[in-house]
């Protein structure tokens, strides 16, 4: 153990190393059906798996799933694990909650897509309406679809070419928004493939909780729209600090651009998502992932006052071409589905469970954390909490970059899916369903915290 001059412990890098190869060697010698899966599917799918991404995880190779119900999924080789990634959020429901299920079942057998809609529509409208707070929806696929749409339309009603989002930020992949900031200038976000043009064409990039640069990237007008979490969630938690989000709604209004709030993972925060809790007055606001179950599904609403801009300035005879939309967006399936998840799933009284399960989470993080006298973090925002290898909660995207440690969100992902717990990828967020329960937590409490104590113990 190697004590720093402040006194607090971190973390030997050699020991760091050996303990994350006696976990691989062990993933690898409990998984072999897995095992087995991945090498045969390499010799047809690109890298092995059906998406790149998806060995992307801290074993050697993805686990395969056999099936999943409530916040419980069993692999191919029979573990099972508590499922703390839930799809990245796409399963914050749970996995097959019985009232989807029958819902889905039932549309299917009666026809899944028209070009036409059914009633759900109108039930789903009226609902979104009443959680969110904006006045008319429009359905997409993905909340990435949601998200390049609603841009889409800011440029056309306001006539302006560029946009602004925050340093670090995910909005799925929207060209425009891969853009980092480097020593304070904007260069192209490393790993996007094929842009097609230099995002500092197209892209204002400033980070999260800057109000001076974000009313000097908005002085000269040529911004269409803000596109903004209201909390980052992509590069672990990061909140606005108080007053931001009034500051944003000031600046983005006096200066005609239009403020685009992505509820994508922030719908953790309550029915309504960040923006009804706190009050928000977006112009549009974006929302998929969890909303349908896990059938893909996404929704974008706007305000009074943009939807009657989108009216005059989108001629019905041309809606075909329009450059948003796709032939399965709003197929009667996916409202079927987003029916049933809002009715019946991600209802009032489940976020009254999930949220207290979250503080539960952060709690015993903290606790282990102050046990061990070490420099982390760990941030809740309603159902969902993270944990971070830096002493204070990062204040802005740049900041949380700078502090992410590859060898140990390995070893501590690893080490928790050796036991039965899968944590979310990329970084070191947990998610709690309706259907995770207290013991599912303090199972991870006391696994994190055995994997904390093999790191620092001699
Ligand atoms: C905030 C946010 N918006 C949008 C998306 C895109 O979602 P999808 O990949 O389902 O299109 C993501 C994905 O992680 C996200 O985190």
């Amino acid at each position: 153990m190697e004590i720093t001059a402040s006194n607090t412990k971190i973390i030997n890098r050699d020991r760091l190393q050996s303990l994350i190869s006696k976990e691989q060697k062990r993933f690898e010698e409990s998984h072999p059906k897995s095992k087995a899966l991945f090498e045969e599917s390499k010799q047809y799918l690109l890298g092995g798996v059906p998406m790149n991404w998806m060995v992307r995880w801290a074993g050697s190779f993805p686990i395969f799933v056999d099936r999943a119900s409530g916040a419980h999924f069993t692999d191919v080789d029979g573990h099972d694990y508590i499922d703390l990634c839930l799809g990245d959020t796409g399963a914050m429901t749970g996995h097959a909650p019985q009232a989807s299920q029958d819902a889905i079942v039932e549309r299917i057998k009666k026809g899944t897509t028209f070009m036409l809609p059914t009633e759900d529509a109108l039930w789903v409208g009226k609902e979104l309406t009443r959680r969110f707070g904006l006045k008319y929806w429009q359905i997409a696929m993905t909340a990435t679809d949601a998200n390049r749409f609603s841009i889409r339309l800011a440029r056309k009603i306001t006539g302006r070419k560029k946009i602004l989002v925050f340093n670090w930020c995910y909005h799925g992949t929207v060209d425009e928004t891969f853009i980092t900031l480097e020593n304070g200038k904007p260069v192209p976000r490393k790993g996007n493939l094929g842009p097609p043009v230099d995002p500092s064409m197209t892209t204002k990039v400033i980070e999260f909780n800057d109000i001076a640069a974000l009313e000097e990237a908005l002085a000269s007008e040529d911004v269409a729209c803000v596109l903004a979490e209201p909390v980052m969630t992509n590069i672990g938690i990061v909140h606005p600090d108080s007053g931001f989000h009034q500051a944003l709604r000031q600046i983005t209004k006096r200066t005609g651009t239009l403020l685009i709030i992505d509820e994508t993972h922030t719908v953790c925060s309550g029915p309504g998502g960040y923006t009804k809790l706190h009050s928000l007055a977006p112009d549009i606001l974006t929302v998929g992932k969890p909303i349908a179950s896990g059938i893909p599904a996404a929704a974008y609403g706007f305000s009074d006052e943009t939807a009657k801009r989108i009216r005059e300035n989108t001629p019905v005879d041309e809606s075909d071409t329009s450059g948003i939309g796709g032939t399965l967006a709003g197929n009667a399936l996916s409202l079927a589905a987003i029916r049933a998840t809002l009715e019946h799933v991600l209802t009032d009284s489940s976020y009254e469970k999930t949220i207290p399960l979250a503080t539960r989470f952060t709690q015993g993080v903290e606790d282990a954390i102050r046990e061990f006298n070490l420099p982390w973090t760990v941030q809740q925002l309603g159902c969902r909490a993270e944990y971070w290898f830096r002493e204070l909660p990062p204040k802005n995207g740049g900041e949380a970059a700078a502090a992410i440690d590859g060898p140990m969100d390995l070893y501590m992902h690893l080490f928790a899916l050796n036991r039965g717990i899968l944590m979310t990828p990329f970084h070191n967020m947990a998610l709690m369903s309706p259907a995770t329960t207290a013991d599912d937590i303090d199972k991870h409490t006391a696994i994190f915290r055995e994997a904390v104590q093999s790191l620092i113990s001699d």
